[in-house]
């Protein structure tokens, strides 16, 4: 069967999008600064969005934190792909532990996913006295992986 040009194009479309996923032809320098580049978001939304909600620096905004909490739920998964073989050396921070106990860091690693997407459930309530102990657990996530697999 012949195909139409519109196949066409949608199969060079989704080749392109295949090719730009994480790990695919992706060198060891590449994969430190993309999930440098993805940590650096996480720590935005926390850090310049969240965090001052929740503090009272800034006022809450119910619909700002649920979509922005969302936001960093999906954020979470960004990073772990790009921990590829040989990309432990360089300019990274990444301990050796990351390659010789990858279960304890994937584990650490779906933890954080968890405390997210708890944090942007618990967000709906739009009730700060709920969503501050969630709140609270994504920090401790950061944490408690950074203490086992990341240098100072
Ligand atoms: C599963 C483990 C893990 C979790 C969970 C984790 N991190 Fe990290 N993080 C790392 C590792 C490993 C590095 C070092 C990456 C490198 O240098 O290659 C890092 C580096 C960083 C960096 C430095 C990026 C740079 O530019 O060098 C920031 C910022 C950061 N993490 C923020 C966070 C925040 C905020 C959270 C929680 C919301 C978090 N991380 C959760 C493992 C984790």
């Amino acid at each position: 069967m012949q195909k139409t040009p519109i196949a066409r194009h949608l199969a060079i479309a989704i080749a392109l999008a295949l090719a730009s996923t994480a790990s695919l032809a992706e060198t060891p320098d590449e994969a430190i600064a993309a999930r440098k580049q993805a940590l650096k978001h996480i720590k935005q939304t926390l850090n310049d969005i969240l965090k001052p909600m929740m503090s009272g620096a800034k006022p809450f905004d119910k619909t700002i934190f649920e979509q922005q909490a969302m936001e960093l739920a999906q954020q979470a998964k960004q990073p772990w792909p790009h921990f590829i073989a040989g990309s432990d050396k360089g300019k990274t921070e990444a301990k050796a532990e990351v390659w010789s106990k990858p279960a304890d860091f994937k584990a650490a690693a779906d933890k954080l996913e968890a405390s997210t997407q708890a944090l942007a459930d618990t967000a709906k309530s739009g009730d700060p006295a709920l969503i501050k102990p969630a709140f609270a657990a994504v920090g401790q996530s950061c944490k408690a992986c950074h203490d086992n697999f990341k240098r100072d």
